[in-house]
């Protein structure tokens, strides 16, 4: 039966990362977070502190010493070094591997958003051929939909808190899957509280299955004002992607985000019954609750 106790966390310190460090603590778990030796970021008290070499495997063996289990949550720039990461991990003795996917389901993107998450995709190859060869190590994906109440505070679900505008994309209509920091946090603990049952998964979860018109209706209810609303085609972000990609540009991601969430009929996000909440016992999400916590700062 395998346990896990100690965990280490590269990228603790950004966005995502210390609501993870919250959850596993609160977990019980003792938490080590993995910080680039140049690092000036700050780590939630309660986790230990390792400064890490990433383009020193000695340095990357050293930090993953005596961990049961390693949480990436390391920034989209810097996928491409979770490779050289899941070696040293494989050879430390780690058993459970959970890469910084945390997103869109990336095991069925398609069309020029694959290509932009290539490296997330590639990890997946590489997880699943270390798990194959050494019988010690294992590894779980978690798709999360958008950041729910860090996309609201920094617009990326469309709505500008400052300038109370929402940009509602086709009717607005379409179903698509979001999850509060908190969860996504709650959700690494449960697979490592769960290992047997999480084992070389790839699973989703989020706080709540919603629409644009949904947020925007509970954004005016709980600011007791009439939002600016602009309207917007998929058809036409997915046309500027298109244009932005065949330039290099990756800020196309952004733009093929609008017809993958918010495309009326062509959106991806999963359904209700697709998501793994259940059986990871995570708490259902209020979406009232969350827009009252969010406006409220
Ligand atoms: N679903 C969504 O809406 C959504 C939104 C944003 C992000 N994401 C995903 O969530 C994951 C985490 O993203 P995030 O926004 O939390 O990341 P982030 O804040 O950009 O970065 C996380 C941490 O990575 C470390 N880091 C940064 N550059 C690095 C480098 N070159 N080499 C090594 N470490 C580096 C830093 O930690 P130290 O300074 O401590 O080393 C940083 O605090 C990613 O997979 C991202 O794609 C999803």
């Amino acid at each position: 039966m395998t346990t896990i106790k100690s965990v280490a966390v590269i990228g603790a310190t950004g966005n995502l990362g210390p609501a993870v460090v919250k959850a596993l603590l609160d977990a019980g778990f003792t938490v080590t977070a993995l910080t680039r030796i140049d690092s000036t970021s700050t780590v939630l008290p309660g986790a230990k502190v390792h400064k890490t070499d990433y383009s020193s495997p000695d340095s990357i063996a050293e930090a993953f010493k005596g961990q049961d289990a390693v949480v990436s949550t390391i920034a989209t720039a810097a996928l491409g070094q979770q490779q050289a990461v899941v070696d040293a991990a494989v050879k430390a003795g780690v058993k459970r591997f959970i890469p910084s996917e945390f997103g869109m389901d990336t095991t069925t993107i398609t069309g020029g958003a694959k290509k932009i998450l290539g490296g997330k995709i590639a990890l997946q190859g590489v997880l699943a051929k270390a798990a194959e060869e050494n019988k010690h190590f294992s590894w779980t994906g978690i798709s999360t939909g958008m950041f729910f109440d860090w996309g609201l505070k920094v617009g990326s679900l469309g709505f500008s808190l400052p300038t109370e505008t929402a940009t509602i994309y086709d009717s607005g209509n379409e179903p698509f899957t979001g999850s509060n920091l908190a969860l996504v946090g709650q959700a690494i603990a449960s697979v490592l509280k769960h290992p047997e049952e999480t084992a070389n998964k790839y699973l989703k979860v989020a706080s709540f299955v919603t629409t644009q018109n949904a947020i925007l209706a509970a954004l005016e209810e709980e600011s007791g004002k009439k939002w600016t609303v602009v309207k917007k085609n998929t058809a036409d972000s997915q046309k500027l992607a298109d244009e932005k990609l065949a330039k290099g540009d990756y800020s196309a991601f952004g733009d093929y985000l609008k017809p993958l969430l918010f495309g009326d009929g062509i959106g991806v996000s999963p359904k209700e019954e697709q998501l793994a909440n259940k059986e990871l016992g995570l708490p259902k999400g209020d979406l009232k609750e969350t827009v009252k916590s969010v406006l409220s700062g």
